[in-house]
């Protein structure tokens, strides 16, 4: 439990049909991984998404786990992703046995530099994983270009981006598949929960038959591969149904969010700056991130320590990959990610922050960052 007063990072939004329908299943007695609540979600999911198939499992990690198992990653191979992102991109990877060859980040959006990710294609490349981070999509052209050209399949990883689009299209719409989490910080919410979407039917066919353990659909207790038990539960679902008929007023709240911070941060220029979006980008600000200047990077970490004195929940931008234990990688520089993840904070963003908790913490950075500019003065 939150004190009142205190405005946290992120929080969840169950106050539509979540409970009635959950409480549905325990009357009905499907709680378990069969229901008509998870074949509703995944069809509303798959027109949300703008795909022809959406498939629900346990949580965003194994979707992207799943998606690449069915695209046939294995040892070996190697896969490209951004060394800025949450660990679950690489995770994936490594389940397979292949290598996540890390990739720089755009100074901009956040997202994988395309530059960085062609010159690091290789004879062993498979595919390339963009990640729409907080909310901001990559940019799918070029990366599917050079997709095309070296014969490799993309995976979005669109965990922070449900509604984001790209050149009005819907991530998760916009290359071989794409993935979803439902974390309980997520968009929208199942407790734990994900998705894998994608347009192609043999794809689909792999997705549900590794899901469910690897059975065949037209022979009980026979499986012809080893799968894994990666279904999602009808309550899930049931709260993922309800979060899906209110996704357009959580993203228009999100949008709402990110003027009121536009608006009361502006000044603050000279200290930070605010989130950028391309012009072909629609930003759902899963997580409203600031940045702050390059000679206030080292103010950062005790900002959020102020800010959290002051009742202010804050989170830092992700470590880059390359500087933690499992990808440590001791030869490589990536100095964007590195000052992006230095330098980053994500804001309070979720449906239930109004315009003056947004105004209280603007004012509160105001007054931190103007002490920090007179100790740096002196
Ligand atoms: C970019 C990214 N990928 C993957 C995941 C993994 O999702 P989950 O936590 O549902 O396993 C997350 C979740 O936080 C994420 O932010």
């Amino acid at each position: 439990m939150t004190s009142p007063d205190r405005i946290s990072v992120a929080q969840p939004m169950l106050d539509g049909n979540e409970l009635r329908y959950i409480t549905e299943c325990i009357e009905t007695e499907w709680i378990s991984s069969a229901g008509a609540y998870l074949e509703k979600f995944e069809a509303a999911f798959a027109e949300f998404a703008g795909t022809r198939y959406a498939v629900a499992c346990a949580n965003g990690t194994v979707a992207i786990h799943l998606a690449l198992t069915a695209l046939g990653v294995g040892p070996g191979d190697e896969v490209l992703v951004p060394t800025l992102t949450y660990i679950a991109t690489a995770n994936a990877v490594r389940y397979c046995g292949a290598t996540p060859v890390l990739c720089e980040s755009d100074a901009r959006t956040l997202n994988i530099d395309v530059d960085d990710a062609a010159a690091k294609v290789t004879g062993k490349t498979v595919g390339i994983i963009p990640v729409h981070l907080y909310g901001h999509p990559a940019d799918m052209d070029p990366l599917n270009a050079i997709a095309k050209k070296h014969n490799l399949w993309v995976l979005e990883d669109a965990a922070e981006a449900h509604g984001a689009q790209y050149r009005g299209r819907q991530c998760g719409s916009l290359a071989t598949a794409g993935t979803f989490s439902f974390y309980g910080n997520k968009i929208i919410t199942t407790g734990e929960g994900g998705m894998v979407t994608t347009d192609d039917p043999d794809l689909h066919g792999q997705l549900t038959l590794l899901r469910g353990q690897g059975m065949d659909p037209k022979r009980r207790y026979w499986f012809p591969v080893a799968g894994f038990n990666y279904r999602m539960t009808n309550m899930q679902a049931a709260v993922g149904l309800a979060q899906l008929e209110r996704v357009q007023a959580f993203l228009e709240h999100r949008q709402r969010l990110a003027t009121w911070y536009g608006k009361h941060l502006a000044e603050l220029s000279g200290f930070l700056s605010l989130p950028f979006t391309e012009t072909w980008a629609h930003h759902v600000y899963w997580m409203y991130t600031i940045i702050l200047n390059e000679e206030f990077t080292d103010q950062r970490d005790a900002l959020m320590s102020a800010l959290s004195n002051d009742g202010i929940e804050t989170r830092p931008v992700f470590f880059p990959l390359h500087i933690m234990p499992p990808y440590y990688e001791a030869e490589s520089s990536f100095p964007v990610a590195e000052r992006l993840a230095a330098s980053g904070i994500n804001l309070p963003t979720h449906g239930r922050i109004t315009e003056s908790d947004v105004k209280r913490v603007a004012a509160s950075i105001k007054e931190l960052s103007s002490t920090n500019a007179a100790l740096k003065a002196s």
